[in-house]
């Protein structure tokens, strides 16, 4: 089977705290896209072909020394190019007009006119009168426009908020067509899209399993696979993936370290043996990791040895399999857009790569932890260049079942970090049976889905109550439950009173050892979303 060549367009990032979100609504579009440094060599761009670019805003001034500059190929190639804020800016400097810095910033929602409305960027609006709602967040501005550029739409503070050259084909927008704040702003990026690049969409979940079906295959020849199983989704929808497209070739390892939530070890296993009729290895080493957390009591100790343990037991198990060549894991975009780590090397054009090639690198806050510099494996990471939802959506295009799909985040070191304090197996069972409680009650009242993550925290104090006539000194026991886009911020979620008075009930009523339960109402920042 061989890769369609697929359409693309390209997004320069110039380091607004926006570029992702753009690149999130393009292929919310259908219209596949990478986000690449505005510094990126050209052969980055050149294996995209793509049919137009968009330039994200950033932090910069034109005129900075030092600042990002628009690079040469952008405008040579004659494609389409929609600049965003400093994007906007850099296109009309880049093309004769004038910047200026603007008397005072501009921050928030504003409303446009629109001077054009039939140009093909609004065509596809029905606006009356031709007004739209933006959010604004500059401080430069174009004050001189370039030769063949005119003004599409102007606000009172900004006469040029969004500019084009029809004829070229290259606009630009003052104002964030990508934040919800803009609500036309979706139409804008798909007029952008469909009317001036001519794209003709189709990246969708279905298009990416039959594509990537293909390119893993390429890559992996006749080789033997291994993939690190989590239970997550992100584990889960790659072996899901790389099963469908070697089969037996494939070999699944799951490793219960003690530190998993309530059934989990048998319902990964059962899912995944029900599922995907894969090769699957599961070791049980809870013993292994308690006997080395015991004593330990800081975080960042506590996952050196889990990350460590892992290695050692996942690499042992590996090495019981023979000749392994490629290592399989979940890396997500967005991990590869902050880590900025390289692409793989191109797949060999047929037969799988025995042994050598690069040593595996990989992220340590992932849930694989690290491999020790002497095991050579190739990388297969199916899932690279997809964010998170659309990670969901193949995982439900593959037919995997809900809850695996749409369960929320658990972290590597997995309770082990929810355990404040020493890790020991009474307290891990303490900390299970009320956390299995909150999830079943969330469940029940429909505000699992509304929450992004929700857990509960055994902490490191005890605390008096009363208990019938008995005065108790025992375990308190904090609930956290986040909304969240992106985790890198996030908000306490507002859960109804009645539902965490019987979670809170049901807590000190059915977990032995455990009389008052809290609720943690901090948001991100300034705390974290876990406690450790
Ligand atoms: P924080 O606590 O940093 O968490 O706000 C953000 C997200 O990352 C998860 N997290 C981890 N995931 N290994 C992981 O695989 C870790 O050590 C780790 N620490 C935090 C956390 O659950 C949340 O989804």
């Amino acid at each position: 089977m061989s890769a369609k060549p697929r359409e693309a367009v390209v997004i320069l990032d110039f380091g607004s705290q926006y570029s992702q979100l753009i690149a999130r609504r393009v292929r919310e579009l259908e219209v596949y896209c990478e986000l690449i440094p505005a510094q990126a060599p050209i052969e980055e761009i050149r294996r995209l072909n793509p049919l137009g670019y968009i330039l994200s805003g950033g932090p910069a001034s034109v005129y900075a020394p030092g600042a990002p500059h628009l690079p040469d190929f952008v405008l040579k190639s004659q494609k389409p190019v929609l600049g965003i804020c400093y994007g906007m800016q850099l296109l009309a400097y880049h093309l004769g007009g004038q910047v200026d810095p603007g008397s005072e910033r501009e921050y928030g929602p504003a409303e446009i006119e629109l001077s054009d409305p039939d140009n093909p960027l609004f065509s596809t609006f029905n606006v009356q009168p031709a007004t739209l709602q933006v959010w604004m967040s500059h401080g430069d501005r174009v004050t001189r426009l370039p030769d063949g550029f005119r003004t599409l739409a102007h606000s009172p503070n900004s006469p040029h908020a969004a500019v084009g050259d029809p004829e070229r084909g290259l606009y630009g927008l003052q104002f964030h067509p990508e934040v919800t704040h803009t609500p036309q702003g979706k139409a804008l990026l798909r007029a952008f899209l469909y009317e001036v690049c001519g794209c003709h969409g189709g990246w969708t979940p279905g298009n990416f399993i039959e594509e990537s079906l293909g390119q893993i295959q390429a890559q992996v020849g006749a080789g033997k696979v291994v993939c690190g199983l989590s239970g997550g989704v992100d584990s889960s929808v790659t072996a899901a993936l790389l099963h469908r497209a070697i089969g037996d070739q494939l070999t699944c390892i799951f490793v219960n370290n003690g530190l998993l939530r309530q059934n989990e070890p048998e319902q990964v296993v059962q899912t995944f043996q029900q599922q995907m009729h894969a090769h699957l290895v599961a070791v049980d080493a809870t013993e292994d990791f308690l006997s080395a957390l015991a004593g330990i009591t800081d975080p960042e100790a506590k996952r050196k040895i889990i990350g460590e343990k892992f290695v050692r037991i996942f690499e042992a198990e590996a090495r019981r399999l023979g000749q392994v060549d490629f290592l399989a894991q979940g890396t997500l975009y967005p991990d590869v857009i902050e880590s900025a780590v390289p692409p793989p090397p191109s797949p060999p054009a047929s037969g799988g790569g025995k042994g050598g090639g690069l040593a595996a690198k990989i992220k340590t806050h992932h849930n694989v932890g690290g491999l020790p510099e002497d095991m050579q494996f190739q990388l297969v990471e199916p899932l690279r260049y997809l964010f998170k939802d659309e990670v969901r959506a193949v995982g439900e295009a593959l037919g995997l079942p809900r809850p695996m799909v749409w369960r929320h985040p658990f972290p590597g070191p997995g309770l082990a970090v929810r355990v404040l304090g020493e890790v020991t197996w009474e307290r891990l069972e303490t900390l299970r049976a009320a956390d299995a409680i909150l999830i079943e009650e969330l469940r029940a009242s429909g505000w699992y889905d509304r929450t992004a993550q929700a857990f509960a925290v055994l902490l490191p104090v005890q605390s008096v109550g009363v208990m019938g006539d008995f005065r108790t000194y025992a375990d308190v026991i904090a609930l956290r439950a986040v909304t969240t886009d992106d985790f890198m911020t996030a908000d306490w979620a507002r859960l109804p009173a009645d539902l965490l008075a019987r979670v809170s009930n049901r807590i000190v009523n059915e977990v032995p050892g455990v009389n008052r339960v809290v609720y943690d109402i901090s948001s991100k920042p300034p705390a974290t979303i876990e406690w450790e």
